[in-house]
This record gives C-alpha cells, sequence and structure tokens, in this order.
C-alpha cells in the first residue's frame, strides 16, 4: 500500500443491527420461550421450515415424540448448549431430513433457548467422516491384494538379486543393490498400507493425552521439527481420553509432522491444546449417544492447506507434497474412526488447525 492511501475507518460498532444481522444469516436460526413457542426467527429460518412461524408452537411444527424436544430440555436441565450432529427429523411441513441442531440457553430470559437447524449436508462432517471411514475400508482390501499379489513375488526377486551379486562387478553390483533398496521401498509402502488392514482388536483405556502430545513433541523436536518453536496450551483439568495409547501417538505424530513440513525452520511455529468442550453429541446408528467433549488442537504457521486438496485431503495417496506419500491423514482418519472420534479442519494460510474430539474415559476406568 503507498503511503499516501486513506486509513481504512470503520464505523462504530453499534451501527450494525444485531437483528439485521441475524435475518442476513443464512443459516436458521430460532428463539424459544419455556413454552417452546418461536419467538423469533430469522428469514433462513422461516424458509427452512416453509411457514411463518412466529408465534407458533414448536409441538404444532415437529411431532412431539422428535429427539428435538429431548434437546431442548437437555439444555434448560442443564444450563449449557447442547448440539447434536445429525438428528433424523421427521415433521409434515419438512418431510424426512438429517439435520444438525445447536441449542443455546439466552442469557437474562429465564427458559428461553436459542436454537439453529443445518441441513446436513451443510454441515457436510459426517458425511465426510463416513466418507472416509469408506476410503479406508477401500484402501484395507487394496493393502490385503497387494500384500499377497506385490509383496510376496517381491522377496522372490530380491533373493534372486543377491544370489546374482557374487558373480558381479562392481557396476553389475551396484544394480543389484538399486534393486535390493527399490524393493525394500516398496515393500516399506505396503507394509504402511497394511497398517489399514489391521483387525487385532485394539485396546482401549483411560489415557493423559498431555503425556501424548509431550512424547510426540520431543519426537518431533529431535528430528522432523528441529528448529520450529512448539507451544503446549493445555487444560490442566482436562480429564482421561478413552482411547489406546500407542495409536494416539501415531495419530498425533502424523499431525505434526504435516504442521512441521507446511512450516519454515526458524519461524515455523506449532502449537498443540487441549480443551474440555461441552455439548458435542453424535447419534449412534442404534439410538445411542457418543459424547467427544475432549478437544485436541494441532495449529501451525505454515502455508495452509492447497485448495486442490481441500476436497480429497483425508483420502489415501492425496498429496500435495514432492515425493509425498499421501497416507498420513488417510492414516489419521482411520484411527480417529477407531477412537469414535471426529476430526476437523480451519485452514487458512498462516493458521492451519486439525481439531480432533475424542471420548473421555468413564471415572469407573479411570480408578
Ligand atoms: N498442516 C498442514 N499444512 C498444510 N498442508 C497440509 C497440512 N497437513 C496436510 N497438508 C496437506 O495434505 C497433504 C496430505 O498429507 P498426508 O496425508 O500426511 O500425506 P503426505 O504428508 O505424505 O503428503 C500434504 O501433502 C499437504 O499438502
Ligand atoms: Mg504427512
Amino acid at each position: 500500500m503507498s503511503a499516501t492511501a486513506p486509513a481504512l475507518v470503520f464505523p462504530p460498532l453499534a451501527v450494525v443491527d444485531g437483528n439485521q444481522l441475524l435475518q442476513s444469516l443464512p443459516l436458521p436460526v430460532l428463539a424459544l420461550d419455556g413454552e417452546n413457542r418461536i419467538r423469533f426467527a430469522n428469514a433462513a429460518a422461516a424458509q427452512f421450515l416453509g411457514l411463518a412461524p412466529l408465534g407458533r408452537l414448536l409441538v404444532d411444527i415437529f411431532p412431539a415424540d422428535s429427539p428435538l424436544f429431548t434437546l431442548l430440555a437437555q439444555a434448560r436441565v442443564e444450563g449449557t448448549s447442547v448440539a447434536d450432529r445429525e438428528m433424523a427429523i421427521e415433521a409434515p411441513a419438512l418431510g424426512r431430513r438429517l439435520i444438525a441442531v445447536d441449542v443455546a440457553p439466552i442469557p437474562d430470559r429465564e427458559a428461553w433457548l436459542s436454537l439453529t437447524l443445518q441441513e446436513r449436508s451443510f454441515t457436510g462432517r459426517l458425511d465426510e467422516a463416513l466418507t472416509r471411514r469408506g476410503a479406508t475400508r477401500a484402501m484395507g482390501t487394496l493393502a490385503a491384494v497387494l500384500a499377497h499379489e506385490v509383496k510376496n513375488p517381491l522377496s522372490g526377486v530380491r533373493g534372486a538379486a543377491q544370489l546374482l551379486e557374487p558373480g558381479l562387478d562392481e557396476a553389475g553390483r551396484s544394480l543389484t543393490h538399486l534393486i535390493c533398496e527399490e524393493v525394500d521401498r516398496v515393500v516399506a509402502l505396503v507394509d504402511r498400507m497394511e497398517s489399514f488392514t489391521d483387525e487385532h482388536p485394539i485396546e482401549f483405556g483411560p489415557v493423559n493425552i498431555h503425556r501424548v502430545l509431550d512424547h510426540v513433541r520431543k519426537i518431533a523436536e529431535a528430528g522432523f521439527a528441529r528448529r520450529r518453536r512448539f507451544v503446549c496450551d493445555y487444560d490442566p483439568s482436562l480429564p482421561p481420553v478413552l482411547g489406546n495409547r500407542d495409536l494416539l501417538v501415531q495419530l498425533f505424530l502424523n499431525l505434526v509432522k504435516n504442521a512441521a513440513e507446511a512450516t519454515e525452520e526458524g519461524s515455523g511455529v506449532i502449537t498443540l491444546s487441549t480443551r474440555y468442550q461441552v455439548g458435542l453429541k453424535l447419534s449412534e446408528p442404534d439410538g445411542g449417544r457418543r459424547y467427544l467433549p475432549l478437544m485436541i488442537t494441532v495449529q501451525d504457521n505454515g502455508s495452509g492447506i492447497p485448495d486442490a486438496l481441500r476436497h480429497c485431503l483425508f483420502d489415501p495417496f492425496a498429496s500435495g507434497k514432492p515425493g509425498g506419500k499421501g497416507l498420513g491423514l488417510a492414516l489419521v482418519a482411520k484411527l480417529v474412526a477407531d477412537h469414535g472420534g471426529l476430526i476437523e479442519l480451519a485452514s487458512e494460510p498462516r493458521r492451519t488447525q486439525f481439531r480432533v474430539l475424542l471420548p473421555k474415559a468413564a471415572e469407573e476406568e479411570q480408578a
């Protein structure tokens, strides 16, 4: 910017009318009073519900046994915000839909709640998680085929090269070495893919995630993340994760490795943080509920995710690096899924965040 350019002046914030702001939001937002009567609805909500909702009771729109009402009651009882990322609803005005629901108490209004509804395709999150699971399964089959059809013959190739060696001159021997090295490289690749098919039952127990993160940081500092600065921002009261220690190390090692590779020596900063987050619940296919209150974030100040990779980031073989295998995040997605967790991405240049949501160990498991 030239030195003569006028400074940007923003009007005072009070000029933005909160009501206008809510009306312009593309997200359906409702306010409900203690009887679940709709006292406010923005334009997106009216459109979503396909009717003029103001003043109506929610039970006139949704059947009384809808899980929506359980969630509303829970928010009132607990006095906190609650969410369901995948709620199946059925209503005469809406038909059958899968939606993501967020409910939060409105301060200063006894029993009033704000309610936001999003078509699930908007949130995309679970769709993605499920696709990822599908991708890792496909990968498992592929690995099994490769192990059988490629790895076994390769050991024959390697053996044959070694048998040839004694009769060869220097130049010939350097070629047999090359054969062995390349065979080893392919076998290592197949081995890595095979870890996707690992069907051994995983042992889960209470794991101190801060110890896992510190361990990962030490490995990283000693090797691939030299000359990157680490910032640890831990919630000291965080309860243990329900997980498998070794797999969690593998998971976070992959995220930290990517963070290191996206940053420059000297200026790279990798932040590891943990938070307790009330409210995020997932519906299970069997109708049960899953809570994922532990949030672990790996953030870096590097290049950001390349646009071309955003839609397939967690797919096997998607890589933006010369020589990259593109298996790191596919494995991360599998490990997160094995833990019943979720992974979310927020990326802009100089600020890339992978947020991993995990379940906590039950009290009796901790004891
Ligand atoms: N923290 C990050 N910052 C920028 N890009 C990233 C980050 N993590 C992953 N990526 C991108 O995602 C791609 C896939 O990552 P991954 O599956 O670990 O495979 P690989 O690291 O072998 O390329 C990377 O090549 C990179 O382009
Ligand atoms: Mg990687």
